[in-house]
């Protein structure tokens, strides 16, 4: 890239560094193309900070302390235009655990918890691990061929023992950025049935198309944001996941004390480096998360029109935000899709796990030159079976 200092075209080596995305093809001549790590580094500001932070040399306890506050308060006002307070926040060592929290805070043993698939797959694990019922519901496609919520489904499916929805804004798998229309109805939804809303953001600073804003869901009306737990962290969007830093925001003082409760002597404390790696994200990162955004734009066109013209028996549905593109692979007809591609030199994530059968997940948050590389691999397999 040539209008910016940051470079995403090259990326070091991940060998040797215990790498999940890397290490699962370790010796195999297999793309990785797979879980929601990106392969650039992250930005210099970030490892400026970190760096600064490992030269003071003591590495103990650390506790959410003012500067990763404020740089968390700070970044929800000016980009979200979200006026959050300190204290409802808490920092945690990732979004899965808190997840996997809320079922057991929020849900007793005879009641259920309601998500709307394909979905990340700890949403469909957690209630689960909790012994708690799953209520699932497909999303579904609208006039304009997006991906929505299924009002209808979901009005069947829900029972009167069902206490939580989990939402995934924007959503991963089918990159969507729903539109406060949307919400609203999933806000109306949540307190007809009187639903505790989870709503996981993670992905909300990862918006590629100009067109599209993330609201965050508890600025939609107060009774929304009483019974609301969101969820958000810097780890998708700076490429900080191993850092471990994430946090949850909870207005309503009831459910805040429950969570807190359920966390005490079972959740790690956050480390100093997630604490750092944070607050430079938030302080620091916007002229390299604009310039990733560019390049992520860039790599969803090289992919949206290299599916289009050189593999159409894929279905892959315009998307708005993420790095991780949804193929419908059923008019491929393969037995085992994820395995055909493997075979050929590509690692793809199964569907499967996400509720998505003849579904696979291909994460372009890589260098432009490697994602041809694995679209040209799934091409030529394609045309040589
Ligand atoms: C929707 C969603 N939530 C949570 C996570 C992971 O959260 P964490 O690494 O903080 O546990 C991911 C990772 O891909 C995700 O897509």
């Amino acid at each position: 890239m040539t209008d910016t200092p940051y470079n995403f075209d090259t990326c070091p080596d991940r060998t040797g560094y215990g790498s999940l995305k890397w290490d699962k093809y370790k010796d195999l001549d297999i793309l990785p193309l797979w879980v929601a790590d990106m392969d650039f580094t992250t930005a210099p500001e970030i490892i400026a900070a970190l760096q600064q932070r490992l030269d003071h040399g003591i590495y103990g306890y650390t506790i959410p302390y003012e500067a990763p506050i404020q740089a968390v308060l700070d970044y929800l006002d000016r980009q979200h235009g979200y006026n959050a307070k300190g204290h409802w926040l808490n920092f945690l060592p990732g979004l899965v655990p808190a997840i996997n929290l809320c079922c057991h805070a929020y849900v007793a043993a005879d009641e259920s918890v309601m998500t709307a698939t394909p979905v990340y797959p700890p949403f469909l694990g957690a209630p689960d691990y909790a012994n708690r019922e799953l209520i699932k519901t497909q999303l579904c496609l609208d006039a304009n061929d997006h991906w929505t919520l299924d009002f209808d489904a979901m009005e069947a499916a829900v029972k009167p023992n069902t206490k939580l929805f989990i939402l995934c804004s924007p959503h991963n798998p089918v990159g969507r950025v729903y539109t406060r229309g949307e919400l609203t109805r999933l806000g109306d939804f949540c307190e007809k049935h009187d639903l505790i809303l989870i709503s996981d953001e993670i992905h909300c600073d990862l918006i590629f198309d100009d067109n599209a804003q993330h609201i965050v869901t508890v600025k939609l009306s107060e009774s929304l944001a009483a019974r609301t737990v969101t969820l958000m962290a810097p780890s998708k969007t700076y490429n900080l996941p191993g850092l471990a830093c994430a946090f949850s925001i909870i207005e309503n003082s009831k459910l805040r004390l429950q969570f807190q409760k359920t966390i005490r002597g079972i959740i790690t404390e956050v480390n100093c480096f997630g604490y750092a790696g944070c607050e430079a994200a938030y302080n620091l990162g916007e002229p390299w998360r604009q310039a990733l955004l560019s390049y992520l734009r860039g790599n969803y066109e090289l992919t949206y029109k290299f599916i289009k013209t050189q593999i159409p028996g894929i279905t892959f549905r315009p998307m708005e935000s993420t790095y991780l593109a949804w193929f419908d692979v059923t008019r491929l007809e393969l037995e085992n899709p994820v395995g055909f591609f493997e075979d050929n030199g590509v690692g793809l994530s199964d569907g499967i796990p996400f509720d998505g059968i003849q579904h696979l997940r291909l994460n372009f948050g890589c260098p432009r030159s490697r994602l041809l590389e694995g679209l040209e691999k799934m091409a030529a397999a394609l045309s040589n079976r």
